[in-house]
């Protein structure tokens, strides 16, 4: 019989059609029919775990991955991860969270949030965010000790009113980088992919990405969020965007001539830091998170799941891990994205 698949959703659709078409599949547009070889879908509350027959179908989400991908659940992943190698191994892992995330706190745990008071020092720029959002939505900086007062007042009045129904959804405080590495005097970060291609037995498997940059050059103190936020859904509100889109994605070779031109002989850079040095440094670190929850995991055979990581550099050349995002975008608006999305979903696929 004819495999078949069904995709959901509008992320990526024709690219991930395409592969399959490529291979002789055929797709099935009802999204009831459990007869499906593979699914693919943007969200996993589209896919029946019930029904899933291990061995003989394929769905692209791990039904428990927000360990990973909410922002709250990774903070947890990883404290945890080392709390149990300190205690089983007697020492912490390789490499310890402080040197994954920038110094992150639940603003909704009382110890947690008593820690972020006693470290918070007036005037200094920290980033609060929603633990279950994306795209920069709900994110806005904190700068003075009177604001950070006045937010946690403010929760706190509103959960009260809001004893009865469900609770606020839960933020985290983060250090901000307050020193980026800059391209052309622009923030940016790096989107590289995680393929959980397999969870029985696991195998777990690295692809390169690209740069996204803001449109304007970086001010601090500015207290736009474009100036800070350098999702492409945010850039695409700056209103310049038209005018400097194919700017704001660089491919990674571009990114490596870049360092190797204009910042590898002021800071003393090995040759081709971007491909020796910073991409190590991203897998070391997804391969952290991965083993913080391998254990975890919800695996069948037939879960795979697609994951888009965060990361940013500082001017210290050093590597810091964001996020991890479930359902990465695909679309190839920008040129420099043609040559990078079609190879992660082929290779998905
Ligand atoms: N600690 C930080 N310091 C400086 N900039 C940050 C920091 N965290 C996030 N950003 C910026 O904000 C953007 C959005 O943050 P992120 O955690 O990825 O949330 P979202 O899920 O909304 O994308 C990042 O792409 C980056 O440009
Ligand atoms: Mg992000």
């Amino acid at each position: 019989m004819m495999s078949t698949f069904y995709i959901g959703g509008g992320n990526g659709v024709a690219l991930v059609e395409g592969a399959l078409l490529n291979m002789g599949w055929k797709r099935i547009v009802d999204k009831h029919d459990e007869r499906y070889k593979l699914k693919w879908v943007e969200c996993k509350s589209k896919i029946n775990y019930q029904s899933f027959r291990e061995g003989e179908q394929l769905v692209n989400h791990i039904p428990n991955c927000h360990l990973l991908t909410n922002k709250l659940g990774l903070v947890n992943s990883l404290q945890e991860y080392e709390r149990v190698t300190l205690t089983t191994k007697g020492r912490p892992p390789r490499l310890k969270m402080s040197d994954i995330l920038p110094e992150t706190y639940k603003l909704d745990d009382k110890n947690d949030r008593e820690s972020f008071l006693n470290t918070y020092k007036d005037g200094e720029m920290w980033i609060c965010k929603p633990t279950g959002m994306n795209q920069g939505k709900g994110i806005f900086l904190l700068r003075s000790q009177q604001e950070i007062d006045k937010l946690l007042l403010e929760r706190d009045e509103k959960q009260q009113q809001r004893k009865t129904s469900r609770p606020l959804m839960s933020r985290i405080v983060q250090r901000y980088i307050h020193n980026p590495l800059l391209l052309d005097g622009r923030k940016f970060d790096i989107r590289a992919y995680m393929l959980i291609a397999s969870t029985t037995p696991y195998l777990v498997v690295y692809h390169k990405g690209y740069v996204r940059l803001s449109c304007m050059p970086y001010d601090g103190d500015d207290t736009n969020l474009t100036t800070h936020l350098t999702n492409q859904y945010i850039q695409k509100k700056d209103p310049n965007y038209k005018d400097v889109k194919e700017d704001t994605a660089w491919s990674m070779d571009k990114f490596n001539d870049y360092i190797n031109e204009k910042v590898a002989p002021e800071k003393n850079l090995e040759p081709n830091w971007v491909y020796n040095y910073l991409t190590k440094q991203m897998q070391r670190m997804m391969l952290h998170c991965f083993n913080s929850v391998k254990h975890k995991l919800q695996c069948k055979m037939g879960y795979f799941d697609l994951y888009g990581l965060d990361f940013m550099v500082d001017t210290d050349m050093k590597v810091w891990m964001i996020e991890i995002n479930v359902n990465p975008a695909l679309s190839t608006n920008c040129e420099a994205l043609k040559d990078v999305i079609p190879s992660v979903v082929e290779d998905a696929i």
